[in-house]
């Protein structure tokens, strides 16, 4: 467990100097549950576990109407506000469904030519005015550290809240990461665990902030094996590179992204994220069969391998895979609700009232 440092002792240019290892410390309460949850980093392999659990625990609790009752009044006393600047339609509708579950009441600004930054108010202003009413903020953002910064001065407030990353820049996408961990958790339940597995992440690696978020998770994994296939120019990041050697996981990096499908248990696929082209079509050429999943590669994938995608996808994946049971990636979605759903519930401390109920009244 990661002792707690507190953010309102340390000014922001002296936080955001430090790794995102030492940011780590100052994200979590006192008794060690997450508060901000900004970055991966935060997270270990025993704060993973009982995310999944609870996770597993709510989609069994919501099964009945009863149990919908419980956790619907588990967080009746909270309100959460959506704040997105960039488009989004799982991340936004699973954090609104998973408040919904937990009773939590929502507002959201998804269009800033609506609310007063139209007047010239600023971002900071606008996030420091949504404080005032509601007790966590959620929050999508292109620009990269906007969200960090936004914890950092919350908590210097009189009325600091819990800021949750809902997708920062190309940079971090944590809740994501969960989802995609829970998603392979279950995946591999009956086949031996995470542990021991070949991950293959394909695509925009390089801006791909799903994939920066999770090979960071998988780390706490023991003997997962990473392969990043990708053309040159839109490859992982040396960072992250680096974060893999210092945890001493192999790795592999690579052009020929067909190859590596016979030998896989989970090929990770995604979108080439050209909003951030400097010139419009830059990149989307790249985005060629090299680098998409067939009908055809179906017959070379193993038979307890998997198919993900954090969605939305192009051409990535043909559709012809969608009814082939290794693809996951609709349930993959609908794992993020569950997950997300854990998250908040432990950020405002009611996953024991959660645990508790499900010893009593489903074991
Ligand atoms: C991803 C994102 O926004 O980073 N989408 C998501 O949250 N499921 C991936 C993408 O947009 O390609």
């Amino acid at each position: 467990m990661l002792k707690r440092k507190r953010l309102d002792e340390i000014s922001w240019e002296a936080y955001k100097s430090l790794s995102l290892e030492e940011q780590a410390p100052y994200l979590v309460q006192s008794n060690g549950r997450p508060y901000h949850v900004l970055i991966a980093q935060q997270f270990d392999r025993e704060s993973l576990d009982n995310l999944c659990d609870l996770a597993t625990r709510i989609r069994k609790i919501a099964k009945s109407k009863s149990g919908m009752g419980f956790l619907s009044d588990l967080l009746a006393h909270k309100r959460a506000m959506l704040y997105f600047h960039q488009p989004s339609s799982r991340t936004f509708l699973s954090f609104y469904a998973a408040c919904q579950i937990l009773g939590i009441g929502l507002a959201e600004v998804r269009d800033p030519s609506i609310s007063s930054e139209q007047k010239g108010e600023t971002m900071e202003d606008s996030v420091r005015t949504f404080s005032s009413y509601f007790d966590m903020i959620i929050m999508r953002t292109p620009i990269q550290g906007f969200v960090d910064k936004m914890a950092w001065m919350l908590s210097n407030t009189d009325r600091p809240l819990p800021i949750i990353n809902a997708g920062s820049g190309a940079d971090q996408h944590p809740t994501q990461a969960l989802l995609d961990i829970y998603t392979l958790q279950r995946s591999f339940e009956k086949t031996g665990g995470l542990e021991n597995k070949h991950i293959v992440f394909c695509g925009d690696l390089k801006r791909g902030r799903t994939v920066r978020s999770l090979a960071r998770l998988l780390t706490f994994y023991p003997n997962i094996k990473q392969t990043f296939a990708a053309p040159d120019n839109l490859q992982i990041g040396d960072d992250i590179l680096e974060q893999l050697r210092k945890a001493g996981v192999e790795y592999e990096v690579t052009n020929n992204f067909k190859s590596t499908i016979p030998n896989a248990d989970a090929i990770y696929m995604t979108r080439i994220q050209d909003e951030w082209d400097k010139t419009p079509g830059e990149t989307n050429r790249l985005a060629a069969d090299a680098y998409s999943f067939t009908g055809a590669d179906l017959e070379k994938l193993p038979r307890n391998s998997i198919i993900m995608h954090p969605l939305p996808r192009r051409n990535e994946i043909d559709t012809a895979c969608d009814s082939d049971s290794r693809a996951v990636y609709w349930r993959q979605m609908r794992n993020g609700m569950w997950i997300r759903c854990a998250l908040i519930a432990t950020v405002f401390g009611r996953d024991t009232a959660i645990n508790n109920y499900y010893t009593l009244n489903l074991k």
